[in-house]
């Protein structure tokens, strides 16, 4: 999901008299002062590699960790584009209705609040909203968080900036709260320390389960690897950008060159949080026009409320072959999954490529669906996004 804003209303949970004592502490400038070289990233690596289980649940990928003392299981959708770490939280004023039980602070040792709000002694709130209009508000702790190590010894994450939401809006019943997972300094991995090493990667597979990987184990290369310069934006400071050069559908190439769309730095953001493919204004169109020029079957009405374009048709197959092409030559040919989703009436296919055509000023996102079997590295060092065609259910089965 694509966060709005985060407001927190406290004066002192930037400084680091209130954090600086922790080994894992906060360190607003981690992301300037990480080591470049490839040799001290090297030598950290026999310390292990952090991870976690990743779970497919029907349109968002959830990512399993522990809070608190003793631990306490949550599953939380990953989202890259959003910052703050959030669980549902007792008490609550307005809890969605969770399978899982709901995180209990007073049952937790290591639950503590931040308290430095104002002048006053009292805890510091937080809003935080998202594109879809869905938010969560409570208070912001720090609590200890642990997930896995490829060392076999927990990864553990102590005094980490959390939000204990007491009022949040719907998410999946599944779903506990949210990991964010952006540039920003209250992120998940902004709060990994040194092992965190810049590095990311994930492979969403549409079923089943997987890992989301930090650190040494989260390099992607190989076979069929591409990658493709990543953007960060002063105006929009956490979000993931990738420049967008053009689509193909089947051998037509459609450029966004002369198209208001074009950009040199960074067109589209990567939001792991978001399920289908937004594009904006006229250039949308074009790719929407050049799908329906190659389709035969009739169009009809979305069935949901999504906003897609819909053809009566048993089969994808009478779908074209989409091909995007990220700057620096990172070709992705997509499978028609990817981009082609069967409605919940049957007889019914969707384009998953979505034209923003109500006036919004949302930016073009590239979803979790396009990005499935594909193993997706990012590099915050080196300012890459790496791609690599992978058969991502295969890997953890
Ligand atoms: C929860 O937050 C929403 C959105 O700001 C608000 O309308 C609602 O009144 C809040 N509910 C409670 C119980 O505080
Ligand atoms: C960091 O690494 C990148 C890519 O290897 C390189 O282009 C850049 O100059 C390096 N920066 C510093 C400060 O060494």
């Amino acid at each position: 999901m694509i966060a709005l804003f985060l407001q927190i209303f406290t004066c002192f949970l930037f400084t680091t008299t209130t954090l600086a004592s922790s080994p894992h502490g906060f360190t607003i400038d981690l992301i300037h002062r990480r080591s470049n070289s490839s040799s001290s990233r090297l030598s950290r690596t026999q310390l292990g590699s952090p991870y976690a289980d990743v779970i497919f649940d029907d349109v968002t990928y959830l990512m399993k960790l522990q809070i608190g003392t003793p631990p306490f299981d949550i599953e939380a959708e990953i989202d890259t584009g959003s910052d703050l770490i959030w669980t549902q939280c007792l008490p609550c004023l307005n809890c969605y209705d969770q399978l899982a039980p709901i995180f209990d602070p007073s049952k937790s040792s290591t639950f503590k609040e931040v308290k430095k709000c104002h002048t006053h002694d009292h805890s510091c709130p937080y809003t935080i909203v998202y594109a879809d209009n869905g938010y969560s508000k409570g208070t912001i702790a720090t609590e200890t968080v642990t997930i896995h190590s490829t060392s076999g010894e927990p990864f553990v994450m102590e005094n980490t900036i959390i939000g204990c939401g007491h009022n949040n809006s719907q998410l999946s019943q599944s779903s506990s709260g949210l990991v964010g997972l952006d540039w920003r300094p209250n992120s998940f991995i902004s709060q990994m320390g040194e092992r965190f090493l810049g590095l990311v990667s994930y492979c969403f597979a549409g079923q089943g389960t997987s890992k989301i990987n930090f650190g040494s184990n989260a390099i992607v290369a190989g076979d069929g690897t591409v990658a493709t310069t990543m953007f960060k934006k002063n105006e929009k400071p956490g979000f993931y950008y990738l420049n967008l050069e053009a689509i193909s559908v089947g051998n037509t190439r459609i450029e966004t060159l002369g198209t208001p769309f074009h950009s040199l730095n960074g067109n589209m953001l990567i939001d792991s949080g978001t399920t289908y493919t937004y594009l904006t204004g006229s250039y949308c169109n074009q790719v929407q026009e050049a799908v329906d020029g190659f389709v035969t079957a009739d169009r009809v009405a979305d069935p949901s409320d999504y906003n897609r374009v819909c053809y009566n048709t048993d089969t994808i197959e009478i779908f074209p072959v989409i091909t995007m092409h990220f700057m620096d030559g990172a070709d992705l040919v997509l499978d028609k999954y990817n981009i082609y989703a069967e409605s919940v009436t049957s007889g019914i296919f969707c384009v998953t490529i979505v034209c923003d055509d109500d006036g919004s000023t949302q930016d073009a996102t590239f979803g979790n669906r396009a990005q499935n079997n594909f193993m997706v590295g990012y590099d915050t060092s080196s300012l890459l996004v790496s791609f690599k065609p992978t058969d991502c259910s295969a890997l953890w089965s």
